[in-house]
């Protein structure tokens, strides 16, 4: 890999884990660290994105067919990649992004029951090679979450669904993790915020030191002029 690309850093979990909370607290590590960072959403990120976004999260009588709903993200997220990621990790910044194709496969392919060969289908046609190099998991019960997000204000429409719902998007997101625990961490977000702060903390350090060019062990690409 060319050392002068950033990395491309996901947190996701269901609704209420702190996930844009500890956004914040990478953010702030990263830019200590000296980097060049790009913070980002999905489904969002980009004008056309957040128009999206809000099609999606706005409740509607009937719903919206499964189908519809992940194509409709991964518009969004085409959009994305073009607009904001490739460009960012392009000339070396940083991207940390809140929510990406884990969600789908969890809210959709496991949330709506479309399984994941469409969820498959689609990340390789939209992403071509992008992948991140990490995500941070952050997992709850179902129950705890929501309440967090309950005092956020109105429910979205995924907020909405019924406790079973987001006991299978948990689920997804687990399942997701144990089967490429490379490149995730799975993060305790029951814990009290500053025990949850510390460990992304410790992720993130411990990913700084394994992959940031110029710093910590000296790999191939470190060591390419
Ligand atoms: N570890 C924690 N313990 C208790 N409350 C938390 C914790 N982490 C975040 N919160 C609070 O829970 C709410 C949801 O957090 P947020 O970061 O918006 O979650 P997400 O982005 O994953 O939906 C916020 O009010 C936040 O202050
Ligand atoms: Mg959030």
């Amino acid at each position: 890999m060319n050392p002068a690309r950033g990395r491309f850093i996901v947190v996701d979990g269901i609704e209420g884990a702190g996930k844009s909370t500890q956004l914040d607290t990478l953010r702030a590590r990263l830019e200590a660290a000296g980097l060049g960072v790009v913070c980002t959403r999905e489904p969002g990120g980009t004008p056309l994105g957040e128009e999206l976004r809000e099609l999606l999260l706005r409740p509607r009588a009937g719903g919206i067919a499964g189908d519809t709903e992940l194509l409709l993200m991964f518009a969004a997220r085409a959009e994305h990649i073009a607009q904001v990621i490739e460009p960012a990790l392009a000339r070396g910044d940083w991207v940390l992004c809140d929510r990406f194709t884990d969600a789908s496969y969890a809210y959709q392919g496991g949330g709506r029951g479309l399984g994941f060969d469409r969820v498959v289908q689609l990340e390789e046609f939209v992403q071509r090679a992008l992948r991140p190099d990490l995500v941070l998991l952050y997992d709850l019960p179902p129950e705890t979450g929501l309440a967090r997000a309950g005092r956020r204000g109105a429910a979205d429409r995924f907020e909405q669904e019924e406790y079973e719902f987001h006991a299978r998007v948990r689920l997804a997101y687990i399942n997701r993790a144990a089967a490429a625990p490379a490149r995730y961490r799975v993060l305790d977000a029951a814990a009290p915020l500053a025990e949850v702060s510390a460990a992304t903390l410790a992720a993130i350090d411990a990913f700084l030191a394994e992959h940031r060019p110029g710093q910590g062990p000296v790999t191939a690409d470190a060591a390419a002029p």
